[in-house]
């Protein structure tokens, strides 16, 4: 067990580190148990399991923050709740009750509580749910039993950067996910494979790529791990729902911050890559729980590369990034009644 005094709150990363208490519930004979918290540890699986043999495997991801004043707060939790059964359905999975897993949820924040940042690190303790096929199988068909772990970790910034411009490659080689696939489900499957282009793409010195459409190669879709916004002439645009992108909660968020609260006009749109390129493309950033809002310093295809707002974070993109910001640490008012007390 790791003692919460000895973890350094201030000079967190994304990196796993245990904390003591992960919620278990199963599916057996078409049912799920009540679910209950255990220590966080190892358990048994076949080497048949469904998810080791063909990845029948969702996830989420949350952060659970702690106030100015001491309050525990989560960020539209329904949502998340929502996007696990969509995506459990999609892999074939039952579907868990979403006020369950909201208390599920709140139970597994409150036994690591010692395990929250404090305030003042800008850090969260980020919430992994995870489902998956866990009886044997041998056929390519889903699972007869599953399991549900909700385990939690505390982190500090997805891109070691911070709130400063990451540069981004455009891939031409590489997609993330094709028409009738996979890619608005957040299942474990769409991550592995990004793998192989993220790392090629670090040692080329890019904190991550932009995946374009499988299709045309032409339209961005999003950042590995994070949804891609650009201010193109004076819009806020952002790549359509094509089935193919992962609807991300922040992307909802900052969609709905911009029109209501910056009277900005909103786009959701095919955008080529090339518009990146052009000088109307004046800023651009990603979103997602683990990145926040992450500006965009440059963008590079085949060595041209595009300098954004002299690599600094844009206008738009740092009252958004107050706004959201604000709003989940309860320092701004929650007109939307985005903030849920734990
Ligand atoms: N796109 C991908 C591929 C992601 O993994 C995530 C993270 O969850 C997002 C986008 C952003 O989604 P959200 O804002 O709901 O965290
Ligand atoms: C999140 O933002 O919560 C994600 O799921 C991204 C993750 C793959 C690190």
């Amino acid at each position: 067990m790791v003692d919460p005094k000895s973890i350094d709150f201030y000079s967190l990363g994304f990196n796993f580190i245990e904390t003591n208490t992960m919620f278990v519930a199963n599916h057996k004979n078409g049912k799920w148990d009540e679910g209950e918290l255990v220590p966080f540890g190892k358990f048994e699986i076949s080497p048949a399991s469904c998810v080791l043999n063909y990845g029948q495997g969702i996830f989420e991801g949350m952060k659970a923050l702690r106030g100015k004043n001491g309050e525990i707060t989560l960020f539209r939790p329904e949502e998340n709740g929502k996007r696990f059964n969509f995506s459990a359905r999609r892999m074939l999975m039952p579907e868990y009750n979403s006020e369950k897993f909201i208390d599920a949820v709140k139970k597994v924040i409150k036994a690591n509580e010692e395990f929250i940042p404090p305030y003042d690190s800008g850090g969260a303790l980020y919430i992994r749910p995870i489902l998956f096929g866990y009886g044997p199988i041998l056929g390519v068909h889903s699972a007869e039993e599953f399991k549900l772990i909700i385990f939690t970790v505390p982190v500090g910034p997805y891109f070691p950067e911070g709130f400063k411009g990451i540069d981004l490659e455009i891939s031409k080689l590489y997609t993330r996910a094709a028409p009738g696939g996979t890619g608005s489900a957040k299942t474990i499957c769409n991550y592995a494979g990004t793998m192989l282009p993220a790392k090629e793409a670090k040692t080329r010195g890019f904190a991550q790529i932009i995946y374009l459409d499988a299709v045309h190669m032409e339209y961005i879709e999003e950042v590995g791990a994070a949804n891609f916004f650009a201010m193109i002439n004076d819009k806020l645009v952002t790549p359509r729902k094509t089935g193919t992108i992962l609807e991300g909660i922040t992307r909802e968020s900052i969609l709905e911050l911009a029109s209501k609260k910056l009277g900005l006009e909103v786009e959701e749109r095919d955008i080529s890559y090339k518009e990146l390129y052009d000088e109307s493309c004046t800023e651009a950033f990603c979103s997602g729980t683990a990145a926040v809002i992450t500006p965009i310093a440059s963008v590079a295809l085949n060595g041209q590369v595009r300098i954004l707002n002299n690599r600094e974070p844009g206008e738009i993109t740092i009252k958004l990034y107050e706004l959201l910001t604000g709003i989940q640490r309860v320092e701004i008012e929650d007109e939307f009644g985005w903030i849920i007390k734990v």
